[in-house]
C-alpha cells in the first residue's frame, strides 16, 4: 500500500469531476487493511472510502485520504442443485459480476444489469432497478470496523435495508470498510421479476416464450442503454434524487391539479411519485447550462458534458429541488452522496 499525494480524482468518479485528493491510496487485498488503519495519515486525516465513484459528487478538492477499494474475487462458498452462495470482493465491478452470474444461468441479479459501481458499494444504497433490490439476495455483508480494525459480519436484517438506504448510510456511516458481500442465487426455478412495463414490452417484441436469466438481463441492458447516459461517454451518477414518498393527503390535492401525475403505493400508506416526472414538469428535461445539464431522456439524471464543476452541478441540483418544492410542495432528497 502506497499513499500518493495530490491525486486527480477525475478518473475515479463517473461524474468526471476534476477534484484533487490530498492523499490517495488503492487497497488491493484485505491483508492491507490493518496497515491502512494503523497509518499516521489515515488516523489524522479525513477519509473517504471509494468504490466505483458512481454515486458521488465532489464539490471541491478532498482534504484528506481517499481509499479506493479493489478487493477482488468471486468465491463459491456453498452450492446445491438449486442454489449457489457466493462471496464477492468489494472491489469487483458490479456489472462484470452480474455478467459472471448471467453466463452461468444463476438467477437473482439479472434485473440489476449494467448498474455502474462496485460490489462493495451495492449494499450501501441497496441498489435497485426494474423491481429488484439487492436486499432480496444479500445474506451477509463483511466489513472491518474502522475504529478497531475488527472484522464484522452484518446479517441481511442488521443491514437495515430500505429504499436506497442501509445502516451504512445511517448510524454506521463512515464507521465500516466493506470488504465483501455474500449472496445466494438460484440455479433453477428462478423467481423472475418482469413487472416493470418496459421489460414486458421488450420480451413481447422479441417473441420470448420461455423466460431466462439471460433474456431478462438483455432486456434490462437494452432499456438502460436507451434511457440512461453511459457514464464512460457522458459524466453522470445515475438518478440524482430519490423518488419521494408523500402523504395521501398531499397526493389527493396534487392529483386534482395534475391528473396525469404517475404514482405508486409505497410503505406506510405513503404514495411514491417519480422525481423524474416532477422535474420534467418544472421544465428541466434536456436543459443545458454551459457544460452541464439535465439528461434529455431521463430528467432525474444530471449530466456533465465535460469540464463541468461539481459545485455548479450541486447549484443546478438545488435549483431543481427548489422549483419542485415551489410547484408541488415536495422536497426532493439527493440520492447521490455529496462530498462537501
Ligand atoms: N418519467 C418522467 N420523465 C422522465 C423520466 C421518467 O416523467 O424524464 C416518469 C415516467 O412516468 C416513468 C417514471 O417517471 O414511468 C419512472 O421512470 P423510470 O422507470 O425511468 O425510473 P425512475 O423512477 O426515474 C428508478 C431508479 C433507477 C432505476 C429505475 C428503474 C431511483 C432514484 N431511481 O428511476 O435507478 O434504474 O427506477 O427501476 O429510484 C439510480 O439509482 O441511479 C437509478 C438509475
Amino acid at each position: 500500500m502506497t499513499i500518493q499525494e495530490n491525486v486527480d480524482l477525475q478518473p475515479y468518479n463517473t461524474f468526471g469531476i476534476k477534484a484533487h485528493a490530498k492523499y490517495f491510496t488503492i487497497l488491493r487485498s484485505v491483508g492491507e487493511v490493518p496497515k491502512l488503519l494503523a497509518s499516521h495519515i489515515f488516523k489524522n486525516e479525513n477519509h473517504l472510502i471509494l468504490g466505483g465513484g458512481s454515486n458521488l459528487l465532489f464539490t471541491k478538492d478532498f482534504d484528506g485520504l481517499v481509499v479506493k477499494i479493489e478487493f477482488k474475487g468471486i468465491e463459491v462458498v456453498q452450492e446445491s442443485e438449486d442454489e449457489v452462495t457466493l462471496k464477492v470482493g468489494a472491489g469487483e465491478n458490479w456489472h462484470a459480476f452480474v455478467m459472471h452470474c448471467v453466463e452461468r444461468n444463476w438467477g437473482g441479479v439479472e434485473n440489476l444489469s449494467l448498474i455502474p459501481g462496485t460490489v462493495g458499494a451495492a449494499p450501501m444504497q441497496n441498489i435497485g432497478a426494474y423491481g429488484v433490490e439487492i436486499k432480496k439476495i444479500i445474506s451477509t455483508v463483511e466489513a472491518f470496523e474502522i475504529s478497531t480494525g475488527e472484522p464484522k459480519v452484518f446479517t441481511n436484517a442488521a443491514c437495515n435495508f430500505g429504499y436506497r438506504e442501509s445502516i451504512f448510510k445511517q448510524h454506521a456511516k463512515d464507521k465500516y470498510l466493506i470488504s465483501s458481500i455474500t449472496l445466494t442465487l438460484t440455479k433453477k426455478n428462478h423467481h423472475f421479476v418482469t413487472t416493470y412495463g418496459a421489460i414486458k414490452e421488450i420480451l413481447k417484441e422479441r417473441g420470448v416464450q420461455e423466460l431466462s436469466v439471460k433474456q431478462i438481463s438483455d432486456a434490462v441492458i437494452h432499456i438502460r442503454k436507451e434511457k440512461l447516459p453511459d457514464p464512460t461517454q457522458i459524466g453522470n451518477a445515475g438518478s440524482f434524487f430519490k423518488n419521494p414518498s408523500i402523504e395521501a393527503e398531499l397526493h389527493d390535492s396534487l392529483i386534482k391539479l395534475y391528473p396525469s401525475m404517475p404514482a405508486y403505493t409505497a410503505v406506510d400508506a405513503q404514495i411514491k411519485v417519480p422525481a423524474a416526472w416532477l422535474i420534467e414538469q418544472c421544465g428541466w428535461k434536456g436543459k443545458t447550462f454551459d457544460n452541464i445539464g439535465v439528461h434529455q431522456h431521463q430528467a432525474l439524471v444530471i449530466v456533465n458534458y465535460g469540464g463541468g464543476e461539481g459545485e455548479k452541478i450541486w447549484q443546478l441540483a438545488m435549483k431543481i429541488r427548489d422549483s419542485v418544492k415551489e410547484k408541488f410542495g415536495i422536497l426532493l432528497q439527493p440520492e447521490v452522496n455529496i462530498i462537501r
